[in-house]
């Protein structure tokens, strides 16, 4: 097995032109470009993910291999703390990475879960739709699923990452043998990082120039999450769905409230009985607020104490977000240029981010 290796090694190894070049793997061949007008969402942190599947789509790329070029971007981001290299890790200190992709024209997904040391979790759950029978790999199965198919290996544990997870565990209790550094000789990456925990995420829905849907959450999950823990972005239905005749729709948060609710799953039907792309996510956020009986998850009035966002395109191009808290926003490109819009909120105050 090859021995995971850091960036600069990465750098000078070609590594990143290889993994660079397995984001290709999988991928459909270019086909005519049609009358319909594209549309393309994403997370607030995809506004060049968005950019990025609409020059592919207007080039004639499937609407899925657009939308895993474009998170690619973000997958590869050390500064995106959230998704893929530089993601933050799990208690023990270890990057572990959820994706999943949906395809609209052959109603098939796939997904990979708790894998470590790949850079690009959304092109090889690409790979577990077309070349398996399975729609989910988890751990140990997965990686060894993308070795097979030549993915390299890379520390995904960045310096910034790993000097944050430090001070999480250093600063669990003032009861252990650990000694955190005295605050005012904490690292600025440190300071400036405290203050939320976190979940992060980042999702998009690409729409072609046919008609055509495809979709791709991926995540680096809840940060210091017990290991093994796995959120609602590798799980069809919950952090991601589509239906081609319907619409598709994503969602970064809170995971587990989307795992109770099967809430991406919930828009599209919303999407398919009538409702305004905008209405089917309010309508999913109400859901988890109506369900979310666990005090320790409240606030002082029995609301939501974290927040869920939702993004959805439908068929004929009509787009839309919502959030639980006010403030969150969404990133969209109409085939004109790339923009971040207001999504609708349930409640109006923001108290975290996802
Ligand atoms: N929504 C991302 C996660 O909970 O892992």
């Amino acid at each position: 097995m090859m021995e995971p290796i850091d960036r600069r090694s990465l750098l000078s190894a070609g590594v990143a032109g290889l993994c660079a070049a397995t984001l290709g793997l999988g991928a459909s061949p270019r086909r005519d470009v049609g009358k319909g007008k594209p549309v393309v969402v994403a997370s607030a942190n995809g506004l060049q993910t968005v950019a990025k599947a609409m020059d592919l789509i207007l080039v004639g790329a499937d609407p899925l291999d657009a939308a895993i070029e474009g998170v690619a971007i973000v997958e590869a981001d050390p500064n995106d703390q959230s998704v893929g290299y530089g993601g933050m890790p799990n208690e023990d200190g270890v990057v572990e990475l959820d994706a999943a992709v949906m395809h609209g024209p052959t109603a098939n997904g796939g997904a990979v879960a708790a894998l470590q040391n790949i850079m690009h979790p959304a092109a090889v759950a690409r790979l577990v739709m077309q070349r398996t029978d399975h729609c989910l790999l988890v751990g140990e199965g997965a990686l060894r699923f993308a070795q097979m198919h030549g993915f390299p290996e890379v520390n995904l544990l960045t310096e910034a990452s790993r000097k944050i997870w430090l001070h999480w565990k250093e600063t669990l209790s003032d009861q252990d043998d650990r000694f955190p550094p005295p605050d005012d000789q904490l690292d600025p990456v440190v300071q400036q990082f405290f203050g939320i925990r976190g979940t992060g995420t980042i999702h998009c829905s690409a729409l072609d120039t046919h008609g055509n849907l495809g979709c791709v959450t991926t995540t680096s999950g809840l940060y210091f999450k017990i290991p093994g823990r796995v959120g609602d972005s590798p799980i069809l239905g919950a952090g991601l769905y589509l239906d081609n005749e319907v619409g598709s729709a994503g969602s970064t948060g809170r995971g587990e409230a989307n795992l109770l609710n099967c809430s991406s799953l919930r828009i599209v039907e919303a999407l398919r009985a009538g409702k305004a792309p905008q209405d089917a996510a309010l309508e999913a956020c109400r859901q988890i607020a109506r369900t979310n009986l666990n005090p320790k998850l409240q606030d002082d009035q029995g609301r939501p104490n974290f927040d869920v966002t939702f993004y959805c395109v439908r068929k004929d191009g009509n787009f839309g977000g919502a959030s639980l808290w006010s403030g969150a926003r969404m990133a969209v490109h109409d085939g004109e240029s790339a923009r971040l819009v207001d999504c609708a909120a349930l409640y109006d105050r923001k108290i975290n981010e996802s």
